[in-house]
């Protein structure tokens, strides 16, 4: 039958990716992060030189999206999560990167049963039929702080007050966008993570998930 898609989305640091790559093992399903598609449309600018792009050149990219920045380590550097969320405001950008996801959503590869996508608007643009949808939020300082223990993990540097501050101005970008902005669907189970361990949010999303399978 149709595959089983799990939609996920959330602001910057919720979560999201964690959760998704955990609900995709426990049910055998792909894993699309949506983010890393946006993520390496701005690092390709970058690397070329170009921080701030035009709507045309931003498209360019991503309609020529060079699958190497994917696996780039420098995928995951703020700055390119900055850019990221500038490109993906621009109209002609989101729609150049619509199909890839769509054909993912409904025809997962290696014949996966399912698929989870995390992004900001899967469950609203990218899948609205999906039947279940998971909008995960969290406090700014919890969102901060779990972003300065990943930084650090990487043996980056991180000030907790600059780091709140971006994600911040990037939640704002992201919902206040008039092309797909970030919004919880309607039927969306919302799950606030801020005093939630990630093994008490992925059992609460493992029976949502049974619940509707
Ligand atoms: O989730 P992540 O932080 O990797 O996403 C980077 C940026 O890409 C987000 O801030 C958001 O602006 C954009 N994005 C989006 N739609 C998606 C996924 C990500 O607009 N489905």
């Amino acid at each position: 039958g149709r595959p089983f898609v799990v939609a996920i989305d959330g602001p910057a640091a919720a979560g999201k990716g964690t959760l998704a790559r955990r609900l995709a093992a426990a049910f055998g399903f792909a894993y699309l992060d949506t983010g890393a598609l946006y993520r390496a449309v701005a690092l390709g600018l970058l690397r070329a030189g170009n921080a701030s792009p035009s709507e045309s050149d931003a498209t360019k990219a991503a309609l020529r999206l060079d699958h190497q920045w994917l696996a780039s380590p420098d995928l995951r550097q703020e700055a390119t999560g900055n850019l990221a969320s500038v490109v993906a405001a621009m109209p002609a950008v989101r729609a150049a990167l619509d199909a890839f996801q769509r054909r993912f959503a409904a025809q997962p590869p290696d014949g996966a049963p399912g698929a989870v996508i995390d992004g900001r608007d899967i469950g609203t643009v990218i899948c609205p039929g999906a039947p279940v949808k998971l909008f995960l939020t969290a406090s700014v300082a919890a969102r901060a702080d779990r972003r300065r223990l990943e930084l650090e993990a990487r043996g980056e540097s991180a000030d907790l007050a600059r780091i709140a501050a971006e994600i911040e101005a990037r939640d704002a970008r992201d919902a206040g966008r008039a092309a797909a902005p970030l919004k919880a669907a309607e039927d969306a189970h919302l799950l606030d993570t801020s005093d939630l361990g990630i093994e008490d949010v992925f059992m609460k999303a493992k029976a949502i998930i049974e619940t509707a399978r």
